[in-house]
């Protein structure tokens, strides 16, 4: 199974990086890009100030489904201490990639399925966009149920991901209801972020403040920021 889910994985994004070869599709210094990336760092912010997150600096934190290693650099800048970070891919490429990057983090190519960890390790669990690209429902489940895990009792996942996609048929949105099957039992706060990403790069350039505004409205957002919590029994 996990075999097979490598094999596609590994073909899926060797297309993905050909297609985007040359573009800056993902570059900061296109306006588009620029403006979903800040917009983003600001919700998640907010949302761990929300739930008493005021510092990163003594957080131990994994990312399962980390790719080159970009989200948990940007925690970097946040002030999250580059030893505490450790990031999961199923890709080994990328895994090599994200630790040439940065070699005081810890990457490892590994299975979300089976995370290298003792139970209760991690403070913050992320994953951006990682569940879209897996299309088997059992699999899903069991990342979620590892990622649960490896979570401190008082811990933090903070979920990023899109619920519409009609662009991309290798990925599949995941709506509320679904987030809330896979991490069955806990508490959930849901943000719905992030202005379609073809209009924003239609709208970016010319006008900042029409994206904001279309943004607020919310009806034209694709992802949604989680924070998932375990209750503990009572
Ligand atoms: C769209 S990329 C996102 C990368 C990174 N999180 C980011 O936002 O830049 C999704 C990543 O999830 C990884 N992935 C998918 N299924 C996985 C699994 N079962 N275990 C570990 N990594 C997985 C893929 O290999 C890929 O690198």
């Amino acid at each position: 199974m996990s075999h097979d889910l490598k094999t596609f994985l590994q073909d899926e994004y060797a297309h993905r990086e050909e297609r985007l070869s040359g573009s800056d599709l993902y570059s900061v210094f296109n306006p588009a890009y620029l403006y979903m990336v800040q917009q983003r760092q600001r919700q998640e912010l907010a949302l761990l100030r929300r739930h008493d997150i005021d510092h990163l600096k003594d957080k131990r934190i994994l990312e399962v489904g980390c790719g080159r290693g970009g989200i948990l650099s940007s925690l970097v800048s946040f002030g999250a201490r580059q030893h505490l970070l450790h990031g999961v891919d199923l890709i080994h490429d990328r895994v090599v990639g994200a630790q040439q990057r940065f070699p005081a983090m810890q990457f490892t190519c590994a299975d979300g399925q089976r995370l290298p960890y003792a139970a209760a390790s991690f403070d913050l669990v992320v994953q951006y966009t990682a569940f879209s690209s897996i299309l088997d429902d059992h699999i899903k489940a069991q990342v979620a149920q590892d990622m649960r895990r490896v979570l401190r009792p008082d811990g933090l996942i903070l979920w990023y991901d899109f619920w519409l996609n009609p662009s991309n048929p290798q990925t599949r949105g995941i709506r509320p209801a679904e987030i809330k099957r896979l991490f069955p039992g806990c508490r959930y706060d849901f943000r719905r972020v992030t202005l379609a990403p073809p209009l924003t790069r239609k709208l970016a350039a010319r006008s900042w403040m029409l994206c904001l505004l279309l943004e607020k409205l919310r009806l034209l957002n694709t992802h949604y920021l989680v924070i998932i919590q375990k209750q503990e029994p009572h």
